[in-house]
């Protein structure tokens, strides 16, 4: 097993946390030592506060989410606004200190990869750095093909890992034509295996969901043993 896996999408609020924190409450339940990192935060702290309490860690908030930026805005915009630059081997830093205490760890990008997080750098780069598989977020429906296909061709570029690929939020009463052909299209267009369909549940569409819901919840629609890494 690698040392852990960043969890990226095709986008903001597709569902990096909701997945993360499934997948960290099920490494919880077959009794890994997960620990958890939100390098960047932009807004507000939120996701590094749930995926702390998804892997029921007592690591400090400050070393899970070392950098914290006030406006919701790419980090790099958002630093610009704060007069700051984000250093990276302050994240490299919180990273190694919880490589140290945990077996495997799950990190949360901020958006997408080609997300600015510094004038020269992009989240591809901190992906680089950190030298960690990745898990693609993506939506179920139409349009997920394009985004899908720029994001692995993206990351091949810079020779990162793809573990794998999740389509989260379908809605069966809604899906149609493409939402079926969706999954076996990205596995022949990228050759990355599609390990999950996540369905939108209401339960899971609030701040703080119900931990073993959301364990089982996942659990049932993403095949994690599929990951190539685990
Ligand atoms: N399968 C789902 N069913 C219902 N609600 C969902 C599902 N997946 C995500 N959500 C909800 O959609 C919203 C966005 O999800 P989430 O916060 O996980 O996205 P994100 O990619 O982490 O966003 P960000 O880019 O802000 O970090 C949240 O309110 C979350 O509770
Ligand atoms: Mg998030």
């Amino acid at each position: 097993m690698t040392q852990g896996i960043f969890i990226t999408g095709t986008g903001t609020e597709i569902g990096k946390t909701v997945i993360a924190g499934g997948l960290a409450a099920s490494l919880k339940q077959v009794g890994t030592d997960v620990g958890v990192m939100k390098p960047i935060s932009t807004g507000d702290t939120a996701d590094a506060a749930f995926l702390k309490h998804a892997a029921q860690v007592d690591d400090e908030l400050s070393l899970i989410n070392p950098i914290y930026l006030r406006n919701p805005l790419a980090p790099a915009v958002a630093a610009r606004m704060e007069d700051r630059e984000i250093d990276l081997s302050c994240i490299e830093n919180a990273f190694a200190e919880l490589q140290q205490r945990h077996d495997f760890l799950i990190v949360e990008g901020v958006g997408g990869i080609a997300v600015p997080i510094r004038d020269d750098l992009l989240v591809v780069h901190l992906i680089s750095q950190l030298q960690l598989p990745i898990l693609i977020v993506a939506t179920a429906g139409l349009g997920t093909l394009n985004h899908t296909l720029l994001t692995v061709t993206f990351a091949q570029q810079f020779n990162i890992q793809i573990a794998g690929i999740v389509l989260n939020g379908l809605r069966p009463e809604s899906a149609g034509l493409a939402e079926a052909t969706n999954p076996v299209e990205i596995e022949k267009l990228t050759g990355v295996p599609v390990i999950g369909v996540v369905p939108y549940e209401k339960q899971l569409d609030t701040p703080s969901p119900d931990l073993k819901f959301l364990a089982e919840f996942t659990n049932q629609h993403i095949a994690w043993r599929q990951l190539e890494i685990l």
